[in-house]
Protein backbone atom coordinates (compact mmCIF):
# COMPACT_ATOMS: atom_id res chain seq x y z
CA UNK A 1 0.00 0.00 0.00
CA UNK A 2 1.55 3.27 -0.70
CA UNK A 3 0.89 6.56 -0.23
CA UNK A 4 0.53 9.61 -3.23
CA UNK A 5 4.22 10.84 -4.61
CA UNK A 6 2.90 13.77 -5.76
CA UNK A 7 0.01 15.00 -3.12
CA UNK A 8 -2.52 17.15 -4.61
CA UNK A 9 -4.87 17.53 -1.90
CA UNK A 10 -5.29 17.95 1.35
CA UNK A 11 -7.92 17.53 4.67
CA UNK A 12 -7.07 18.58 8.02
CA UNK A 13 -9.12 17.43 11.26
CA UNK A 14 -9.02 19.80 14.05
CA UNK A 15 -9.22 18.19 17.39
CA UNK A 16 -9.30 20.15 20.94
CA UNK A 17 -9.09 24.17 21.67
CA UNK A 18 -9.23 26.97 20.00
CA UNK A 19 -5.89 27.47 19.49
CA UNK A 20 -5.46 23.92 17.24
CA UNK A 21 -8.27 25.33 15.13
CA UNK A 22 -6.35 28.29 14.64
CA UNK A 23 -3.04 26.02 13.92
CA UNK A 24 -4.69 24.46 11.57
CA UNK A 25 -6.10 27.11 9.68
CA UNK A 26 -2.51 27.95 9.51
CA UNK A 27 -1.60 24.12 8.21
CA UNK A 28 -3.93 24.77 5.34
CA UNK A 29 -2.38 28.07 4.41
CA UNK A 30 0.96 26.69 4.15
CA UNK A 31 -0.35 23.66 2.12
CA UNK A 32 -2.36 26.00 0.24
CA UNK A 33 0.88 27.96 -0.45
CA UNK A 34 2.46 24.96 -1.30
CA UNK A 35 0.08 24.09 -4.44
CA UNK A 36 -2.47 21.84 -2.69
CA UNK A 37 -6.31 22.23 -2.66
CA UNK A 38 -7.88 21.93 0.33
CA UNK A 39 -10.65 19.12 0.11
CA UNK A 40 -14.20 18.47 3.08
CA UNK A 41 -13.80 14.94 3.65
CA UNK A 42 -10.60 12.82 4.71
CA UNK A 43 -11.64 10.51 1.83
CA UNK A 44 -10.61 12.73 -0.56
CA UNK A 45 -7.53 13.83 0.10
CA UNK A 46 -4.33 12.95 -0.28
CA UNK A 47 -2.76 14.51 2.66
CA UNK A 48 -4.71 14.00 5.57
CA UNK A 49 -3.51 16.10 8.76
CA UNK A 50 -5.12 15.09 12.09
CA UNK A 51 -4.62 17.95 14.38
CA UNK A 52 -4.54 16.15 17.72
CA UNK A 53 -5.28 17.19 21.91
CA UNK A 54 -4.52 15.75 24.64
CA UNK A 55 -5.56 17.63 27.76
CA UNK A 56 -7.79 14.33 27.94
CA UNK A 57 -7.08 10.74 27.81
CA UNK A 58 -10.38 10.43 25.30
CA UNK A 59 -8.78 13.05 23.19
CA UNK A 60 -5.53 11.17 22.42
CA UNK A 61 -7.63 7.76 21.39
CA UNK A 62 -9.46 9.50 18.52
CA UNK A 63 -6.09 10.20 17.13
CA UNK A 64 -5.46 5.86 17.09
CA UNK A 65 -9.05 5.27 15.36
CA UNK A 66 -8.59 7.87 12.84
CA UNK A 67 -5.02 6.05 11.94
CA UNK A 68 -6.81 2.96 11.73
CA UNK A 69 -9.94 3.99 9.48
CA UNK A 70 -6.66 6.28 7.46
CA UNK A 71 -4.88 3.50 6.82
CA UNK A 72 -7.35 1.11 5.06
CA UNK A 73 -6.53 0.79 1.27
CA UNK A 74 -9.06 3.15 -1.24
CA UNK A 75 -10.33 1.59 -3.84
CA UNK A 76 -7.26 1.77 -6.21
CA UNK A 77 -5.17 0.34 -3.07
CA UNK A 78 -3.51 3.63 -1.86
CA UNK A 79 -3.77 5.04 1.32
CA UNK A 80 -3.63 8.88 2.21
CA UNK A 81 -0.07 10.46 3.46
CA UNK A 82 -1.28 10.41 7.37
CA UNK A 83 0.49 13.21 9.51
CA UNK A 84 -0.21 13.50 13.63
CA UNK A 85 0.06 17.01 14.45
CA UNK A 86 -0.57 18.74 17.59
CA UNK A 87 -0.28 18.17 21.31
CA UNK A 88 -0.52 14.31 21.33
CA UNK A 89 2.33 14.04 18.55
CA UNK A 90 4.44 16.62 20.91
CA UNK A 91 3.88 14.08 24.16
CA UNK A 92 3.53 10.37 22.32
CA UNK A 93 5.82 10.95 19.35
CA UNK A 94 7.86 8.18 19.86
CA UNK A 95 4.35 6.11 21.18
CA UNK A 96 2.98 7.09 17.71
CA UNK A 97 5.58 5.62 15.85
CA UNK A 98 5.06 2.51 17.43
CA UNK A 99 1.86 2.27 17.54
CA UNK A 100 0.75 3.49 14.22
CA UNK A 101 4.01 2.49 11.63
CA UNK A 102 1.46 3.74 9.02
CA UNK A 103 1.51 7.52 10.43
CA UNK A 104 4.30 9.96 7.44
CA UNK A 105 4.68 12.81 9.40
CA UNK A 106 4.64 13.46 13.11
CA UNK A 107 5.17 17.78 13.91
CA UNK A 108 4.42 19.45 16.92
CA UNK A 109 2.80 22.15 17.46
CA UNK A 110 5.16 24.45 17.68
CA UNK A 111 7.28 23.32 14.63
CA UNK A 112 4.08 23.11 11.88
CA UNK A 113 5.43 25.48 9.89
CA UNK A 114 7.98 23.26 8.39
CA UNK A 115 5.13 20.99 7.36
CA UNK A 116 5.48 21.30 3.71
CA UNK A 117 9.03 20.19 3.95
CA UNK A 118 8.56 17.59 5.97
CA UNK A 119 6.01 15.83 3.68
CA UNK A 120 8.39 15.96 0.97
CA UNK A 121 11.05 14.43 3.67
CA UNK A 122 8.05 12.25 4.00
CA UNK A 123 8.70 10.02 0.89
CA UNK A 124 11.64 8.18 1.71
CA UNK A 125 10.52 7.56 5.74
CA UNK A 126 8.95 8.84 8.29
CA UNK A 127 9.55 12.87 8.90
CA UNK A 128 9.44 13.78 13.45
CA UNK A 129 9.51 17.36 14.14
CA UNK A 130 8.73 17.91 17.75
CA UNK A 131 11.40 20.67 18.38
CA UNK A 132 10.57 23.58 20.05
CA UNK A 133 12.17 26.44 18.32
CA UNK A 134 13.76 29.43 19.29
CA UNK A 135 12.26 31.24 16.10
CA UNK A 136 8.38 31.14 16.46
CA UNK A 137 6.31 29.39 13.66
CA UNK A 138 4.36 32.59 12.67
CA UNK A 139 7.24 34.36 11.06
CA UNK A 140 7.29 31.77 8.47
CA UNK A 141 3.59 31.28 7.94
CA UNK A 142 2.00 32.36 4.55
CA UNK A 143 -0.61 35.27 4.47
CA UNK A 144 -4.03 33.56 5.71
CA UNK A 145 -7.09 32.91 3.42
CA UNK A 146 -9.40 33.22 5.69
CA UNK A 147 -13.18 34.17 4.09
CA UNK A 148 -15.34 34.26 7.52
CA UNK A 149 -16.70 37.16 9.26
CA UNK A 150 -15.24 35.58 12.55
CA UNK A 151 -11.56 34.96 12.87
CA UNK A 152 -9.07 33.37 15.69
CA UNK A 153 -5.85 35.04 16.16
CA UNK A 154 -3.30 33.27 18.34
CA UNK A 155 -1.33 36.23 20.43
CA UNK A 156 0.12 34.21 23.04
CA UNK A 157 1.22 30.17 23.78
CA UNK A 158 2.25 27.71 26.41
CA UNK A 159 1.85 28.29 29.91
CA UNK A 160 3.93 28.81 33.15
CA UNK A 161 1.02 27.67 35.86
CA UNK A 162 2.06 23.61 36.17
CA UNK A 163 -1.72 23.04 37.05
CA UNK A 164 -0.75 19.63 38.87
CA UNK A 165 -3.40 17.90 36.14
CA UNK A 166 -2.80 19.55 33.16
CA UNK A 167 -0.52 18.55 29.85
CA UNK A 168 -0.09 21.55 28.42
CA UNK A 169 2.77 23.18 30.24
CA UNK A 170 4.73 20.30 28.78
CA UNK A 171 3.16 19.77 24.92
CA UNK A 172 3.23 23.72 24.31
CA UNK A 173 6.01 25.07 26.59
CA UNK A 174 6.76 27.86 28.41
CA UNK A 175 4.63 31.19 28.19
CA UNK A 176 5.48 33.54 24.76
CA UNK A 177 3.88 36.43 23.61
CA UNK A 178 3.87 37.34 19.65
CA UNK A 179 4.94 40.88 19.24
CA UNK A 180 1.89 43.30 19.38
CA UNK A 181 3.08 45.19 16.15
CA UNK A 182 2.88 41.37 14.47
CA UNK A 183 -0.46 41.15 15.66
CA UNK A 184 -1.76 44.36 14.70
CA UNK A 185 -0.48 43.43 11.00
CA UNK A 186 -2.41 40.38 10.79
CA UNK A 187 -5.53 41.74 12.57
CA UNK A 188 -5.53 44.66 9.46
CA UNK A 189 -4.98 41.83 6.69
CA UNK A 190 -8.44 39.59 8.49
CA UNK A 191 -9.75 42.86 8.30
CA UNK A 192 -9.40 43.54 4.82
CA UNK A 193 -9.89 40.28 3.93
CA UNK A 194 -13.58 40.92 5.46
CA UNK A 195 -13.42 39.61 8.87
CA UNK A 196 -15.14 41.62 11.59
CA UNK A 197 -14.87 40.16 15.06
CA UNK A 198 -11.15 38.71 16.08
CA UNK A 199 -11.18 36.68 19.10
CA UNK A 200 -7.52 36.81 20.39
CA UNK A 201 -6.42 33.15 21.72
CA UNK A 202 -4.06 32.15 24.21
CA UNK A 203 -3.46 29.53 26.44
CA UNK A 204 -3.21 32.18 28.98
CA UNK A 205 -4.33 35.12 27.44
CA UNK A 206 -4.31 37.68 30.26
CA UNK A 207 -0.35 37.00 30.11
CA UNK A 208 -0.15 38.52 27.15
CA UNK A 209 3.13 40.21 27.56
CA UNK A 210 4.48 41.68 23.80
CA UNK A 211 5.20 45.06 24.13
CA UNK A 212 1.68 46.00 25.31
CA UNK A 213 -0.40 44.40 27.83
CA UNK A 214 -3.66 42.59 26.26
CA UNK A 215 -5.70 45.61 27.67
CA UNK A 216 -3.07 47.89 25.21
CA UNK A 217 -3.26 45.47 22.59
CA UNK A 218 -7.31 45.30 22.60
CA UNK A 219 -7.20 49.50 22.79
CA UNK A 220 -4.73 49.23 19.99
CA UNK A 221 -6.85 46.78 17.80
CA UNK A 222 -9.60 48.58 18.38
CA UNK A 223 -8.62 51.47 16.35
CA UNK A 224 -8.88 49.15 12.77
CA UNK A 225 -11.57 50.35 11.11
CA UNK A 226 -13.73 47.83 9.87
CA UNK A 227 -13.22 45.78 12.97
CA UNK A 228 -16.48 45.83 14.68
CA UNK A 229 -15.84 43.40 17.79
CA UNK A 230 -12.83 42.24 19.85
CA UNK A 231 -13.03 38.84 22.32
CA UNK A 232 -10.19 36.95 24.04
CA UNK A 233 -9.67 33.72 25.87
CA UNK A 234 -9.06 31.79 27.76
CA UNK A 235 -7.79 33.88 30.61
CA UNK A 236 -6.41 33.01 34.05
CA UNK A 237 -7.50 33.65 37.32
CA UNK A 238 -4.23 34.48 38.53
CA UNK A 239 -3.58 37.19 36.01
CA UNK A 240 -6.47 38.93 37.05
CA UNK A 241 -5.37 40.21 40.18
CA UNK A 242 -3.39 43.07 40.54
CA UNK A 243 -2.98 45.80 37.92
CA UNK A 244 -3.00 44.20 34.81
CA UNK A 245 -6.63 42.92 35.62
CA UNK A 246 -7.30 46.52 36.55
CA UNK A 247 -6.82 47.32 33.21
CA UNK A 248 -8.29 44.58 31.33
CA UNK A 249 -11.59 45.40 33.49
CA UNK A 250 -10.89 49.02 32.16
CA UNK A 251 -10.76 48.39 28.88
CA UNK A 252 -14.47 46.16 29.39
CA UNK A 253 -15.50 49.93 30.25
CA UNK A 254 -13.98 52.28 27.79
CA UNK A 255 -13.74 49.83 24.79
CA UNK A 256 -16.88 49.79 22.89
CA UNK A 257 -15.54 46.83 20.85
CA UNK A 258 -14.83 44.47 22.94
CA UNK A 259 -17.46 42.35 23.86
CA UNK A 260 -19.05 41.86 27.37
CA UNK A 261 -17.63 38.41 27.89
CA UNK A 262 -15.16 36.55 30.09
CA UNK A 263 -13.91 33.23 30.26
CA UNK A 264 -12.48 32.58 33.54
CA UNK A 265 -12.24 29.08 33.82
CA UNK A 266 -12.56 28.02 38.03
CA UNK A 267 -11.81 24.57 37.77
CA UNK A 268 -13.56 23.83 41.28
CA UNK A 269 -15.11 25.37 43.84
CA UNK A 270 -13.38 24.41 46.92
CA UNK A 271 -10.40 25.87 48.09
CA UNK A 272 -8.72 22.70 49.41
CA UNK A 273 -8.98 21.21 45.65
CA UNK A 274 -7.80 24.29 43.64
CA UNK A 275 -4.77 24.06 46.73
CA UNK A 276 -3.84 21.09 45.29
CA UNK A 277 -4.73 21.70 41.57
CA UNK A 278 -1.73 24.32 42.03
CA UNK A 279 -4.09 27.17 40.86
CA UNK A 280 -2.93 30.09 42.93
CA UNK A 281 -6.40 31.04 43.53
CA UNK A 282 -8.84 30.55 46.09
CA UNK A 283 -12.55 30.54 45.60
CA UNK A 284 -12.89 33.69 47.71
CA UNK A 285 -10.02 35.41 45.18
CA UNK A 286 -11.71 34.05 42.03
CA UNK A 287 -15.12 35.63 42.97
CA UNK A 288 -13.54 38.85 44.43
CA UNK A 289 -12.16 39.28 41.14
CA UNK A 290 -15.78 38.61 39.40
CA UNK A 291 -17.29 41.15 41.56
CA UNK A 292 -14.57 44.08 40.55
CA UNK A 293 -15.67 42.86 37.01
CA UNK A 294 -19.53 43.54 37.21
CA UNK A 295 -19.36 46.87 39.36
CA UNK A 296 -17.61 47.84 36.25
CA UNK A 297 -19.60 46.01 33.48
CA UNK A 298 -22.43 44.63 35.17
CA UNK A 299 -23.23 43.49 32.23
CA UNK A 300 -20.71 41.07 31.12
CA UNK A 301 -21.22 37.21 30.69
CA UNK A 302 -19.12 34.77 32.58
CA UNK A 303 -17.97 31.54 31.25
CA UNK A 304 -15.72 28.90 33.22
CA UNK A 305 -14.27 25.35 33.41
CA UNK A 306 -14.77 22.59 35.55
CA UNK A 307 -13.18 19.40 36.53
CA UNK A 308 -14.93 17.01 38.92
CA UNK A 309 -13.14 14.23 40.28
CA UNK A 310 -9.91 15.64 41.03
CA UNK A 311 -7.73 12.96 43.04
CA UNK A 312 -9.48 14.02 47.05
CA UNK A 313 -12.51 15.80 45.91
CA UNK A 314 -15.09 14.81 48.50
CA UNK A 315 -18.55 14.91 48.49
CA UNK A 316 -18.24 18.64 50.20
CA UNK A 317 -15.45 19.81 48.18
CA UNK A 318 -17.95 18.65 45.19
CA UNK A 319 -21.09 20.61 46.85
CA UNK A 320 -18.51 23.84 46.55
CA UNK A 321 -18.07 23.61 42.63
CA UNK A 322 -22.10 23.18 42.67
CA UNK A 323 -23.03 26.28 45.20
CA UNK A 324 -19.76 28.22 42.99
CA UNK A 325 -22.10 27.56 39.91
CA UNK A 326 -25.15 28.72 41.63
CA UNK A 327 -23.68 31.86 42.75
CA UNK A 328 -21.88 33.34 39.68
CA UNK A 329 -24.51 32.26 37.15
CA UNK A 330 -22.26 31.66 34.16
CA UNK A 331 -23.35 32.07 30.62
CA UNK A 332 -21.85 28.73 29.78
CA UNK A 333 -19.56 25.96 31.76
CA UNK A 334 -17.41 23.35 30.45
CA UNK A 335 -17.12 20.56 32.71
CA UNK A 336 -14.77 17.70 32.39
CA UNK A 337 -14.29 14.25 34.82
CA UNK A 338 -10.37 14.47 35.86
CA UNK A 339 -8.73 12.49 33.10
CA UNK A 340 -4.89 10.73 34.24
CA UNK A 341 -2.11 12.19 32.43
CA UNK A 342 1.03 10.39 32.39
CA UNK A 343 3.87 12.51 33.83
CA UNK A 344 1.98 15.29 35.50
CA UNK A 345 1.71 15.32 39.42
CA UNK A 346 -2.11 14.42 40.45
CA UNK A 347 -1.45 11.37 38.37
CA UNK A 348 0.70 9.95 40.93
CA UNK A 349 -1.24 11.84 43.60
CA UNK A 350 -3.48 9.23 46.08
CA UNK A 351 -7.42 9.22 46.49
CA UNK A 352 -8.05 8.82 42.86
CA UNK A 353 -11.77 9.15 42.95
CA UNK A 354 -13.29 6.40 41.62
CA UNK A 355 -15.04 6.36 37.39
CA UNK A 356 -18.31 5.85 38.53
CA UNK A 357 -18.28 8.77 41.47
CA UNK A 358 -16.94 11.07 38.99
CA UNK A 359 -19.94 9.93 36.66
CA UNK A 360 -22.26 10.87 38.84
CA UNK A 361 -20.76 13.70 40.10
CA UNK A 362 -20.50 15.25 36.37
CA UNK A 363 -24.22 14.11 35.87
CA UNK A 364 -25.13 16.49 38.67
CA UNK A 365 -22.76 19.32 37.40
CA UNK A 366 -24.03 19.42 33.96
CA UNK A 367 -27.43 19.71 35.62
CA UNK A 368 -26.69 22.69 37.34
CA UNK A 369 -24.64 24.22 34.70
CA UNK A 370 -28.19 24.05 32.27
CA UNK A 371 -30.32 25.32 34.84
CA UNK A 372 -27.28 28.21 35.28
CA UNK A 373 -27.43 28.59 31.49
CA UNK A 374 -30.78 29.17 31.00
CA UNK A 375 -31.31 31.68 34.12
CA UNK A 376 -28.53 33.01 31.39
CA UNK A 377 -30.45 33.83 28.41
CA UNK A 378 -33.77 34.36 29.96
CA UNK A 379 -32.28 37.29 31.70
CA UNK A 380 -31.30 38.88 28.29
CA UNK A 381 -35.06 38.24 26.93
CA UNK A 382 -36.28 42.20 26.72
CA UNK A 383 -32.66 43.39 25.26
CA UNK A 384 -31.53 44.69 22.06
CA UNK A 385 -28.24 44.14 20.42
CA UNK A 386 -26.32 43.67 17.60
CA UNK A 387 -25.83 40.11 16.49
CA UNK A 388 -23.14 38.98 13.73
CA UNK A 389 -24.56 36.02 11.57
CA UNK A 390 -22.16 33.03 11.06
CA UNK A 391 -24.18 30.17 9.77
CA UNK A 392 -27.74 28.87 8.08
CA UNK A 393 -29.93 27.82 10.61
CA UNK A 394 -32.14 24.45 10.99
CA UNK A 395 -35.47 26.08 9.24
CA UNK A 396 -35.96 27.84 5.70
CA UNK A 397 -34.64 31.59 6.13
CA UNK A 398 -33.15 31.06 9.19
CA UNK A 399 -29.67 32.36 10.52
CA UNK A 400 -28.16 31.81 13.33
CA UNK A 401 -25.75 34.65 14.89
CA UNK A 402 -23.62 35.43 18.13
CA UNK A 403 -25.04 37.84 20.91
CA UNK A 404 -22.60 40.49 22.58
CA UNK A 405 -22.74 37.83 25.33
CA UNK A 406 -22.04 34.74 22.73
CA UNK A 407 -25.36 33.00 22.79
CA UNK A 408 -26.23 31.74 19.24
CA UNK A 409 -29.62 33.70 18.40
CA UNK A 410 -31.67 32.61 15.83
CA UNK A 411 -33.65 34.91 13.86
CA UNK A 412 -35.18 35.13 10.75
CA UNK A 413 -34.48 38.49 8.30
CA UNK A 414 -35.36 38.29 4.89
CA UNK A 415 -32.27 39.96 2.70
CA UNK A 416 -29.92 39.51 5.47
CA UNK A 417 -26.63 37.66 4.80
CA UNK A 418 -24.09 35.85 6.89
CA UNK A 419 -21.15 38.47 7.75
CA UNK A 420 -23.62 40.78 8.76
CA UNK A 421 -23.92 42.31 11.99
CA UNK A 422 -27.95 43.34 12.19
CA UNK A 423 -29.75 44.86 15.23
CA UNK A 424 -32.01 42.41 16.96
CA UNK A 425 -34.66 42.56 19.94
CA UNK A 426 -34.14 39.07 22.24
CA UNK A 427 -37.28 37.73 22.72
CA UNK A 428 -37.30 34.11 24.20
CA UNK A 429 -34.78 31.83 25.95
CA UNK A 430 -33.70 28.22 25.71
CA UNK A 431 -30.87 26.15 27.78
CA UNK A 432 -28.39 26.78 24.72
CA UNK A 433 -29.99 29.66 22.50
CA UNK A 434 -31.92 32.77 22.21
CA UNK A 435 -34.46 33.94 19.70
CA UNK A 436 -34.22 37.26 17.89
CA UNK A 437 -36.56 39.43 16.26
CA UNK A 438 -35.09 42.15 13.82
CA UNK A 439 -35.51 45.97 15.07
CA UNK A 440 -37.77 47.23 12.35
CA UNK A 441 -36.00 51.05 11.66
CA UNK A 442 -38.49 53.39 12.37
CA UNK A 443 -39.44 54.55 9.16
CA UNK A 444 -40.71 51.44 7.88
CA UNK A 445 -42.73 50.99 11.11
CA UNK A 446 -44.69 53.81 10.76
CA UNK A 447 -45.04 53.39 6.97
CA UNK A 448 -46.10 49.68 7.95
CA UNK A 449 -48.79 51.66 10.26
N1 LIG B 1 -8.60 16.16 33.14
C1 LIG B 1 -9.79 16.77 32.91
N2 LIG B 1 -9.90 18.02 32.44
C2 LIG B 1 -8.76 18.69 32.19
N3 LIG B 1 -8.55 19.93 31.73
C3 LIG B 1 -7.22 20.14 31.63
N4 LIG B 1 -6.56 19.03 32.02
C4 LIG B 1 -7.50 18.12 32.39
C5 LIG B 1 -7.44 16.80 32.89
N5 LIG B 1 -6.29 16.18 33.13
C6 LIG B 1 -9.63 20.88 31.46
C7 LIG B 1 -9.51 22.14 32.32
C8 LIG B 1 -9.07 23.18 31.33
C9 LIG B 1 -9.73 22.69 30.07
C10 LIG B 1 -9.18 23.25 28.81
O1 LIG B 1 -9.56 21.30 30.11
O2 LIG B 1 -10.80 22.46 32.81
O3 LIG B 1 -9.46 24.50 31.69
FE1 LIG C 1 -3.21 23.86 31.92
FE2 LIG C 1 -3.40 25.30 34.17
FE3 LIG C 1 -1.83 26.14 32.16
FE4 LIG C 1 -4.51 26.22 31.89
S1 LIG C 1 -3.29 27.39 33.39
S2 LIG C 1 -3.03 25.47 30.36
S3 LIG C 1 -5.13 24.39 33.01
S4 LIG C 1 -1.54 24.29 33.38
Amino acid sequence: MTSPASPKTYHVKSFGCQMNVYDSERMGDLLSADGLTAVDTPEAADVVVLNTCHIRERAAEKLYSDIGRLRQPRADGSRPTIVAAGCVAQAEGAEIGRRAPDVDVIVGPLAYHRLPELLKLARTGRAVDIDMPAVPKFDSLPQRRIAQASAFLTVQEGCDKFCTFCVVPYTRGPETSRPAADLIAEAEALVARGVREITLLGQNVNAYNGGLTLAGLIRALAQIDGLERIRYTTSHPRDMQGTGGDDLIAAHVEVAKLMPYLHLPVQSGSSRILKAMNRAHTRESYLATLARLRAARPDVALSGDFIVGFPGETEADFQDTLSIVREVQYAAAYCFKYSIRPGTPAAAMADQVPEAVKDERLARLLAAVAEGSLAFNRSTIGRRCTILLERPGRKPGQLIGKTPWLQSAVVSIPGAAIGDLVEVDIVDAHPNSVEAVPVVPSSQESAAA
